[in-house]
């Protein structure tokens, strides 16, 4: 293999397969536009403190400038005798402009250059992610504007609990997903700093100018400490951590898609465009989109728990493990953004199915509490009533009839407080457009908070 650029007091070469094995070209390299960048703004503060002359870093600016257009174009080849995307970029400068390239590194180690690449590289997806939320939670808010008056099953347990508006579902997850973009958006805090100039760990003694570089490269703060600088992946960790909780998300309401597409719910109609067939069985709709959500929540959550153990015991400042840091975060980024388009192409275009839902709310006991509730209004204290509704329950179990198909005189037999108005709160609709109560699922209570959430995107 060819000459290092660090080669001046090796003496032995490396052969080929220990070359692959430390090298990280075959991934980093998606950062090679972050990485040019960087060097920009690394050479301009060069010259504006006088550290280079205006005539080198003109040539320097000449060539990167050069290779930034050809790797735009597809016309830059790598190689692993050249490791990583860092030395690669100096290697393909130094054959295009000659010894000068080799004054670009003054000042500068791949140890802040490589977490500045990272920083850079983030910084750019992190708006991307914030973006796909928004859209999925406008699509929320549009759907949940459609189906307040929709009636479904609320659940505990997986067991009908009391009926709710499909709008307010699709709220909670509005809320999940709000609480997500906060993350996110602190998550930019942390990566909106700048590690260049801490050097390899303990700083230089060339006169840079750090805030120089910072603006240039649109840094709103620098690491106050070179040590941490070049060993802080806590930026990339609560990237992990805030998408895991993201995926977590989706993979909640695709586990219910699932459920609610099945034969024995039809609760939800996907489209065609977002469902697969199978290749024996000519009746299946297949879930596959949600299916599939669900399933990469698991790399996910195995790259932060990944990082997590790789960060856990090193001693400070760079170590060559932290080369491990970029797979797992390019590889979330790469699944995090389809994740979100896909599922929210999915929801918009999925039907509900009104009727069955509203049904389903209407042949079971989920009408129980607004007995209890009745009873309890009339001065019966609440656990008295608990127990008077329980026992028409177990009756009805046994004589296969709802509480509202029971007789009025059926009812009054449990307790006599019992009126002809009692149909009238037995009904699904009515009980969920009572409940009143700040955040519950009442129609109006639903309405605020779509009103809040269109405030909340700026609609
Ligand atoms: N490829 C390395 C990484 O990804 C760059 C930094 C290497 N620094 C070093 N001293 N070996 O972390």
């Amino acid at each position: 293999s060819t000459k290092k650029l660090w080669g001046g007091r090796f003496q032995a070469q490396a052969s080929k397969w220990v070359d692959e094995f430390g090298a990280s070209i075959s991934f980093d390299q998606l950062m090679a536009d972050e990485d040019i960048e960087g060097s920009l703004a690394h050479v301009k503060m060069l010259e504006h403190t006088k550290i280079l002359s205006a005539d080198d870093v003109a040539k320097i600016v000449k060539g990167l400038e050069g290779i930034q257009a050809d790797l735009h174009a597809g016309k830059l080849t790598f190689t692993v005798e050249n490791e990583d995307i860092h030395m690669n970029i100096e290697s393909i400068l130094t054959d295009r402009i000659g010894p000068v390239a080799g004054k670009l590194h003054t000042a500068r180690s791949r140890n802040d250059q490589v977490a500045t690449d990272f920083h850079l590289y983030l910084k750019k997806r992190l708006p991307k992610v914030i973006d796909e939320i928004s859209t999925l939670q406008e699509t929320l808010v549009e759907m949940a504007e459609e189906n307040v008056e929709t009636i479904m099953p609320g659940y505990t347990h997986l067991q009908h609990a009391q009926p709710i508006s499909y709008g307010h579902y699709l709220m909670a997850y509005y809320q999940m997903l709000k609480r997500d973009k906060e993350r996110f958006t602190f998550n930019m805090q942390h990566t909106d700093i700048m590690p260049l100039g801490a050097a390899a760990l303990a700083g230089t003694t060339f006169p840079i100018d750090r805030n120089y570089t910072a603006k240039e490269l649109g840094f709103g703060q620098v690491y106050a400490n070179s040590l941490d600088a070049v060993s802080d992946r806590d930026f990339a960790l609560e990237f992990l951590s805030n998408s895991s909780i993201l995926m977590l998300h989706l993979s909640r309401f695709c586990e219910e898609i699932s459920l609610w597409v099945s034969h024995e719910f039809k609760y939800l109609d996907l489209s065609d465009a977002y469902t697969t067939g199978s290749s024996i069985m000519p009746q299946k709709k297949n879930p596959d989109m949600a299916e599939l959500i669900r399933g990469k929540s698991g790399r996910v959550y195995g790259h932060l728990i990944g990082l997590l153990t790789t960060m856990k015991s090193l001693p400070l400042a760079y170590n060559k493990d932290l080369q491990e840091d970029k797979e797992g975060v390019f590889d979330t980024v790469k699944t995090l953004l389809p994740s979100l388009k896909v599922f929210n192409g999915m929801l918009k275009t999925a039907k509900p199915n009104v009727e069955r839902m509203k049904q389903a709310t209407e042949n079971d006991f989920s009408n129980a509490t607004e007995l209890a509730d009745y009873l309890a209004a009339k001065g019966v204290p609440f656990r008295q009533a608990h127990g008077i509704v329980g026992q028409l329950v177990l009756k009805g179990i046994q004589t296969h009839q709802n509480l509202q198909d029971m007789s009025l005189t059926e009812l009054q037999a449990a307790s006599p407080k019992i009126e002809k108005d009692v149909y009238h709160d037995l009904k699904s609709e009515v009980a969920v457009e009572r409940r009143h109560s700040l955040g519950g699922t009442g129609f109006d209570q639903v309405r605020l908070q779509i009103k809040n959430a269109k405030n909340e995107l700026g609609e």
